[in-house]
């Protein structure tokens, strides 16, 4: 039984820094940090995003030198989304296909410039190349057909793993998706190539700034409800990744982060498996705002929320965030 006031004083632990410091539980470092990056057309360009303050689209030919910034910041891994070029998008997707689009060529850019010095992260779904934002294929009925979208995933993902990639990380959520990836992967001998699954991706409000930085905010139409999970649920977010760790998922990620930390906490209880979770854009838009609002010190939010993924299970998290957290740990 464990003492009582005032024989336990929980405050004396916590009354001086050094005493802090050994109590600590959680440490953040900048290897916890994935660090997202999008890729746009074009030559010498960085275009800022209106609504992610602080975070760039970069063409081709700077984005390695932003994964050099990443190794030497000790970031070990960077995730890509390409902006694609509206005349390429189209109602079947094929751009995604293309084993010389923008992704694969900031892939092979990036392997040029740093070796195996860090990881390639890339995204697998449709959205940035379709012509209605949707994740899949659409039928006449507005539907997001799932095995059909399931057979370009694969392509895909083979296209990318082909180009380089390290993770492929399907965020589509349709039904059946990793297991074929995977049996694409053994298939095309790409044996080391892991598989990171946004496993429970909720269909949420906070992926406004995203879908303007992949251009296919003013493309979408409805919502991604019929793929997407309802924010409503936990158990199902379990079953989710039970499907995707039986199918052969390396890892699996929970989609949006802080509204999201049960959810972490769930599976990783439940599964005890490496979890990862994406603080969102809509996520660092609001720390953004706070920010500047005065609301809050930005430092001091990025590192807490942070620590926060850190405590409820992660062994990473995906944020824009990433090099000014890192600048943040490495003093
Ligand atoms: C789409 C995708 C989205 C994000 C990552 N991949 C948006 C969506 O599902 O509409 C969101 C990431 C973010 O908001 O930072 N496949």
């Amino acid at each position: 039984m464990a003492a009582a006031y005032p024989a336990l004083r929980l405050r004396r632990a916590r009354a001086s820094a050094w005493s802090r410091a050994l109590y600590r539980e959680t440490v953040l470092t900048p290897a916890d940090l994935i660090w997202p990056l999008f890729v746009t057309e074009g030559s010498g360009e960085e275009q800022p995003i209106a609504t992610l303050p602080g975070v760039s689209r970069w063409s081709v030919d700077r984005i390695a030198a932003r994964a050099k910034e990443a190794v030497a910041l000790g970031i070990p891994c960077v995730a890509l989304f390409p902006n694609t070029p509206a005349a390429l998008r189209s109602p079947d997707a094929r751009e995604a296909l293309n084993p010389d689009n923008l992704m694969c060529r900031a892939i092979r850019a990036i392997r040029d410039a740093c070796g195996y010095d860090i990881g390639v992260l890339t995204d697998v779904a449709l959205d940035p190349y379709t012509s209605h934002g949707q994740d899949g294929l659409v039928d006449a009925a507005g539907y997001v057909v799932n095995d059909g979208t399931v057979e370009l995933l694969v392509e895909q993902a083979l296209v990318q793993a082909a180009a380089g990639a390290d993770i492929v990380a399907p965020s589509d959520m349709m039904d059946g998706r990793v297991g074929a990836i995977r049996a694409g992967l053994e298939g095309a001998g790409h044996l080391n190539v892991q598989i990171m699954s946004y496993a429970a991706k909720y269909a949420s409000a906070f992926y406004g700034p995203f879908r303007d930085a992949v251009g296919s905010r003013g493309l979408l139409q409805g919502d991604k409800k019929s793929y997407q999970m309802d924010p409503a649920n936990g158990e199902e977010a379990l079953r989710e990744v039970a499907l995707d760790l039986a199918e052969g998922a390396d890892s699996v990620m929970v989609k949006p982060g802080l509204p999201y930390l049960d959810i972490v906490r769930r599976v990783k209880e439940r599964f005890e498996v490496p979890v990862f979770a994406y603080q969102v854009s809509g996520e660092y838009a609001m720390i953004e705002a706070a920010a500047a609002a005065g609301a809050g010190e930005r430092e001091a939010l990025v590192l807490e929320t942070l620590t926060a993924f850190k405590r409820a299970g992660c062994s990473g998290v995906l944020t824009y965030h990433a090099p000014l957290a890192a600048r943040l740990l490495n003093g």
